[in-house]
């Protein structure tokens, strides 16, 4: 049996969700086990072009089985939307999709808090995508969740009533506007008689599908400098997203995990507040023009920089990422000289990602190397010969520097706009 986990390898949008993709073809099981939908991840396959926020990016291979794990946190909304939009694409996901009873549900004054936080913060806020996730995970670890499994008894009344006492209290002194039970309650009830159906518990569908040998993809949500202990804290998100997430987010036991996809940008980009050493200001600038892209979740336009090897070769040695995925190489096409970040220097002194905290991180000055750019479009390359000397270098670059090899490279965003080596 094999147990992959795609993890993403920067701040989020490397890519995750179109390597899922292509990736899910032998796979048997595709999972989340982390994050909620503050994830969205892209995927341009031959059914159409999806931002997928909960359900795992690997759905789209009709052999494959998908789990929500309990690691994950759930808008109920949002997951039925996903469901209905996937049903509607003709991939039938009911009966092969099973969400673990075991997973928090993000309720209204989850979102409602998230984005009073946000205000309250004002210059210091996080940019969260403000669906919820900071107060649902802060709910879920000091013992005030309500998790699905709470539909079978009468904890979900009884929970919920407890909790909007003591939220209620604090919208209104932020000052939002107080939550009615009646009406939350039922909004719920009518979201769990629909997502009954797809509610399983996953204990021995994992242990299950462990022992028959099958073939496990995890799929991460956010990136590894989002996460909660080993990113950017606090400019990170509420949730591990490093691959030991799944032992807890899913069940697997971690020495299964044995090959670990590190999926990284040929640039880098940031939503949201936070150090971002190699960052572009100049927003006229032709690379900021090219680099630029919008959020799939929340539509803001994401900051950009030069690729970080720093960042890339840390996130190699914390997570044991044994393959590099490169995408959007393509992207880099046209420019004459490139910038790489080989390395950080803090009062002269060289110093790595670990040695600082994020503000240590924002002080940084980079140590920049410039490499040859090509000319050449590359979105039509399917084998690394193909590829112009220059991006072979590239590649190269990035390999020696993260001590892991690339073995695929994109270059569009389609499932077949990839090279494997
Ligand atoms: P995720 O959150 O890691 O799944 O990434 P997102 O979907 O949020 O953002 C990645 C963006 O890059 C999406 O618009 C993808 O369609 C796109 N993309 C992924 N791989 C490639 C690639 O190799 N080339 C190009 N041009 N676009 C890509
Ligand atoms: P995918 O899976 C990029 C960022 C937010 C914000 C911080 C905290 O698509 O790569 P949160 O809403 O989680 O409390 O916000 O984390 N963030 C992401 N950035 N990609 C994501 O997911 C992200 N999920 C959260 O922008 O800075
Ligand atoms: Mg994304």
């Amino acid at each position: 049996m094999t147990v992959t986990a795609v993890i993403g390898s920067q701040w989020g949008d490397e890519g995750k969700g179109k390597v899922v993709d292509f990736l899910a073809e032998r796979a048997d099981y595709v999972a989340r086990f982390n994050g909620g939908n503050n994830a969205g991840h892209t995927v341009v396959n031959e059914f159409g072009t999806f931002k997928i926020h909960l359900v795992p990016s690997g759905i789209f291979s009709r052999k494959a089985v998908g789990l929500i794990g309990g690691g994950v946190v759930i808008d109920p909304a949002v997951l039925l939307d996903e469901i209905k939009l996937l049903n509607d694409a003709g991939l039938n996901v009911d009966g092969r999709l099973w969400v673990s009873p075991r997973s928090h549900l993000i309720m209204p004054y989850h979102k409602l808090l998230d984005g009073l936080y946000e205000e309250a913060k004002g210059a210091g806020a996080t940019g969260t995508t403000r669906r919820g996730i900071g107060p649902v995970f802060a709910d879920k670890v000091s013992y005030n969740g309500i998790r699905w499994s709470d539909f079978a008894s009468d904890a979900f009344e009884s929970r919920l009533k407890m909790q909007l006492e003591l939220k209620n209290k604090i919208v209104v002194a932020l000052g939002g506007e107080r939550l009615d039970y009646a009406e939350v309650r039922d909004t719920y009830r009518g979201y769990y008689a629909r997502v009954k159906p797809y509610l399983r518990e996953l204990y021995s569908v994992v242990q299950d599908g462990l022992r028959a040998n099958k073939h496990f993809l995890l799929e991460q949500a956010m990136g590894t400098f989002l996460d909660t202990d080993w990113g950017t804290y606090p400019f990170v998100t509420a949730s591990t997203t490093i691959p030991s997430a799944a032992s807890a987010g899913l069940g697997i036991p971690p020495r299964y995990i044995t090959q670990v996809v590190g999926v990284t940008k040929a640039y880098t980009t940031r939503v949201g507040a936070g150090p971002l050493p190699t960052e572009i200001f100049d927003t006229e600038s032709a690379v900021y023009q090219k680099f630029g892209e919008v959020a799939a979740t929340t539509g803001r336009t994401r900051r950009v920089g030069w690729l970080d090897l720093e960042i890339v070769k840390t996130a190699a040695e914390l997570s044991g990422v044994t393959e590099l995925c490169l995408t959007k190489l393509d992207v880099l096409s046209g420019l004459d000289e490139i910038q790489v970040c080989m390395g950080y220097k803090l009062g002269g002194e060289p110093v790595r990602y670990a040695d600082v905290d994020a503000y240590g991180l924002g002080e940084v000055e980079c140590i920049f190397q410039s490499v040859k750019g090509w000319r050449e479009e590359i979105g039509a390359a399917r084998s690394f010969d193909e590829l112009p000397t220059n991006a072979q270098g590239y590649v190269k670059m990035i390999e020696d520097a993260a001590g892991v090899p690339v073995k695929w490279i994109g270059v569009g965003p389609e499932r077949e706009a990839t090279i494997r080596r």
